[in-house]
């Protein structure tokens, strides 16, 4: 028995294994003017048939500025939302509704109005990984590529505080010298590296550079080479003249680097255990057959109350606006 979509959150349907799978997203794609815009930590075969791999910003622009009907967002759900709050004109779709983020859920909007409201006098800075809900209490989102030219941007004399990923903020106030109220939350992905394995490799490969993204822990980032978001480590393995990189991030971004660099080694970074912990549950809920039935169906999809949306946008709005030129 089929499950209803309200239920278990992706179009439930087989799929023909004779199907050229690739062949129906791109026929549907067109059919119904719609873009596929994927994260780098989207599964290397969605990676491949979209028409805008990015970050966090990147995708953020783009959903923003396509004159495409329907946005498919192989993403996690606080990206297609944002989609959503940026150009409502538009139908986002997300291929599966429980693709969520474990530093969203990290931060419940009532606990966080409560936080918010201890400290009257903080200017708010909100990653982008964070509820709508929560956006709407911010006054500026950031993204980790954007997060420390829009620090800089606030007066010295302005307290800040930052919500809610505590790896993201501790790099900040050591970037920026600022003091920041930050917000305990973590990423699930980028927390589970090991320093102890990261050690050994670095003495087996001891002509690699470290390259880490800032959500991880501090005892990671001490032994990184270069700190940024997705789309500033991949720039940086494409850049520099060393030929071994260890990459300390989800490990989907290594498809690009790759294919960027097909003579550089890309050693993703070990987890604690010898588990799969550096791909993201989340984004990997996603797969080629959900992207392919969520276009089908148009479903499922992204549905926001305008004023919750019209609260959201503004603190995204300002972030725009302070990140003009930045990548
Ligand atoms: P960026 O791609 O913007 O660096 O963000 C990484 C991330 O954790 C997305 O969930
Ligand atoms: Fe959230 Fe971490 Fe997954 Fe990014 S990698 S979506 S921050 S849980």
């Amino acid at each position: 028995m089929m499950l209803p979509l309200q239920q278990i959150g992706f179009v439930q349907e087989d799929v023909d294994p004779s199907l050229d799978i690739y062949a129906e997203i791109d026929r549907l794609k067109r059919e119904k003017n719609a873009v596929l815009l994927a994260h780098y930590y989207q599964e290397p075969e969605i990676q491949d048939i979209a028409d805008f791999i990015g970050d966090s910003l990147g995708l953020s622009r783009q959903a923003e500025a396509t004159d495409a009907d329907i946005i498919l967002f192989a993403g996690v759900h606080f990206m297609a939302e944002t989609a959503k709050i940026l150009n409502p004109a538009k139908k986002v779709i997300l291929p599966d509704l429980n693709a969520g983020c474990s530093l969203a859920d990290s931060c419940p909007a009532d606990e966080f109005a409560t936080f918010k409201a201890r400290h009257p006098d903080h200017v708010v800075i909100s990653y982008i990984n964070c509820t709508a809900a929560v956006k709407a209490l911010s006054d500026i989102i950031c993204t980790s590529t954007n997060a420390e030219h829009l620090v800089r941007q606030i007066p010295e004399d302005q307290p800040i505080l930052f919500a809610p990923d505590r790896n993201l903020g501790r790099w900040l106030i050591r970037e920026t010298g600022r003091t920041m109220k930050v917000w305990d939350g973590a990423c699930i992905v980028h927390e589970t590296f090991s320093e102890r394995k990261l050690v050994g490799l670095k003495i087996q490969y001891p002509q690699a550079l470290v390259l880490a993204h800032p959500e991880c822990e501090e005892p990671i980032l001490r032994h990184a080479d270069f700190i940024g978001s997705t789309s500033a480590i991949r720039r940086h393995a494409r850049k520099n003249e060393a030929r071994q990189f260890i990459v300390a991030t989800e490990e989907g971004i290594l498809h690009q680097m790759r294919k960027d660099c097909p003579g550089k080694e890309f050693i993703p970074a070990p987890p604690e255990s010898g588990c799969n912990c550096s791909q993201c549950p989340h984004m990997r809920l996603n797969t080629l057959e959900k992207v392919y039935l969520c276009l089908k169906h148009e479903q499922p999809e992204i549905v926001l109350d305008e004023e919750l949306r019209i609260h959201a946008l503004a603190p995204i709005e300002r972030m725009m606006a302070m990140s003009t030129g930045v990548s």
